[in-house]
This record gives structure tokens, sequence and C-alpha cells, in this order.
């Protein structure tokens, strides 16, 4: 018992001094006007590390998908790589719902998150965002038999809607489509089978990955109405909030495969692996 107290006493105070000493540096390098080089701390933690972790849903082909053999491939994994290989070590990956993938950055669960993540206002109070490496729109999918029926938004009104839990789709359907009766669940193809199971009539995802279910499942259909958003949507690799040297070292990487073209060729190399 007194043995437990002590502990936390000490480990307090231990904390309060790392803190202290911290923020002495802090106020070091402002008072020499020191800027923050290549080597501080998160990239530096990372190469020493060897590895960089990524976290991703994936639920989204081509952004990110589970294949025949059990492997999670897709356009933002060969990116992910690529960025890994910049920073001269390996990539990780972890398989996460799309709704905790901002949690585990700020718990330093994983050092990156590529998802086809839409830098959002709201996001960005409690992550940092990389440029924007992808653009897209946004896509509906209903089955085959329901394709002619639903030809606008008001077709939809009072239906029930299928979103992905914490997507930006949730609020778009909530706000676009009248009276909808949302049901958001944590994983796209799980979102698909009550589609197909006639527990949801609609889904709304990003475009590319409308098409990639639709282009597998002869029993889903894009309609001839969407959904749209006011701003360019666009994905972006999202790190824990003040990580500014992983943001610039990340930028550097994807200025460079934006400039080979590489994100075009990782589209079309994913899509074919779609299956
Ligand atoms: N772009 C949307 C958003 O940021 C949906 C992304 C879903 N991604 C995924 N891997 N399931 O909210």
């Amino acid at each position: 018992m007194k043995k437990g107290l002590l502990k936390k006493v000490l480990a307090t105070a231990m904390s309060m001094a790392l803190v202290l000493s911290l923020s002495a540096c802090a106020k070091k390098s402002e008072a020499t006007g020191a800027k923050s080089d290549s080597t501080t701390p998160i990239v530096d933690k990372i190469k020493k590390s060897g590895k960089l972790v990524l976290g991703t849903s994936p639920d989204y082909p081509p952004y990110e998908f589970i294949n025949g053999k059990n492997e999670i491939v897709g356009f933002d994994i060969e990116i992910a790589k690529e960025l890994a290989k910049d920073l001269g070590v390996k990539l990780e990956i972890k398989d996460m719902k799309f709704d905790g993938l901002l949690a585990a950055l700020q718990s330093g669960n994983v050092d990156i998150v590529l998802a086809g993540m839409t830098p959002t206002d709201e996001r960005k109070q409690n992550v940092d965002f990389s440029k924007i490496y992808y653009t897209s729109l946004q896509g509906i999918v209903v089955r085959t038999e329901d394709k002619d029926k639903y030809n606008s938004l008001d077709a939809l009104a009072g239906k029930k809607i299928g979103v992905q839990k914490g997507s930006i789709q949730e609020g778009l359907a909530k706000e676009q489509i009248k009276n909808a009766d949302i049901k958001a669940l944590g994983k796209v193809t799980d979102i698909m089978l009550e589609l197909k199971n006639k527990k949801v009539d609609a889904i709304v995802v990003e475009k590319p990955v409308a098409e990639a279910y639709v282009s597998k499942n002869p029993d889903l259909s894009i309609p001839a109405v969407t959904v749209t958003q006011s701003e360019e949507n666009g994905s972006a690799v999202a790190v824990k909030k003040g990580s500014s040297d992983l943001i610039e070292a990340l930028n550097k990487s994807l200025d460079r495969i934006i400039k080979d073209k590489l994100v075009d060729k990782f589209v079309t190399e994913a899509n074919e692996q779609v299956e």
C-alpha cells in the first residue's frame, strides 16, 4: 500500500521534472531563435525505431482493402511504402475501424494515417494533415434492381442510408437526403452486406470506392444521383498534432510521388487488384 503510494509520488515528480525540462528546452530554442531541423523528435523517433506505423481501415478499395491472400493492399498502402522508404524505415500496417484512427494517432499507437481521409476543419483541431495527394467525388451505391427508382436525392428521402461511422459521408447523407434513416457502421464491407441483404437501401462512399464495389458485384449499381460537397474532396496523410518535422518530411515525399505520377500509377494498379 505504502509502496504503491511512494511509486505514484515518485512517478508524478518525475513526469513533472520531464515537463519542466521540456519547457526549458522549448524556451531555450525560442530564445536563440533556433529553427527545428530535420532531426527534431518525431522523425528521429521513427528513424530510431526502424519502422513507420500506419493506421488504416482496409475496407475501401481501391484506397485500401484486403486481397485474396489476406494482405492489406491499395494505393494508400503503396504511397505509405514510399513514405517509409524515404524515411529509411520499414512500414508496419495496423488494421483499424475508421472511427478509431484519429485516437490511435493521438495515443501514439500509430505514426501516420492514410485512409482516404479528408482533411476537414473539425479533424484539424485534433490532428495535423499533409498536403492533399488525391481528390475524388462522392458516389452512391444501391441494389441493381433499384437503380432506376433512385434517380434523385428526393427519391431517397426517408430511406435507410448506410454510411461509415465517423466518415464525412455520414454528415453529407444527413444534410442532403431528407429524413434519411442513417445507419452508421464501422466497416464499409459490412455496410455493403447490409445493402445486399436489404437492411439498408443505399450507401454513400467516395466515387472510386462505389465503382470498385460495383465492378465486382453485379447485384450492386451506381444510380444517376450523388451527394455533393462545397469544397474539393481530397485525401491527406494525418499525423499527431504538432508533428511539424514529420509533416515536412511527408510533404517532401508526396511532392516527389505526385511529380513522378506515382499516385495515378498506384490507383490503376490497385483497381486491377480489386477482387
Ligand atoms: N473520405 C471520407 C472521410 O474522410 C471517408 C474515408 C473512409 N476511409 C476508409 N478507409 N474507410 O471521412
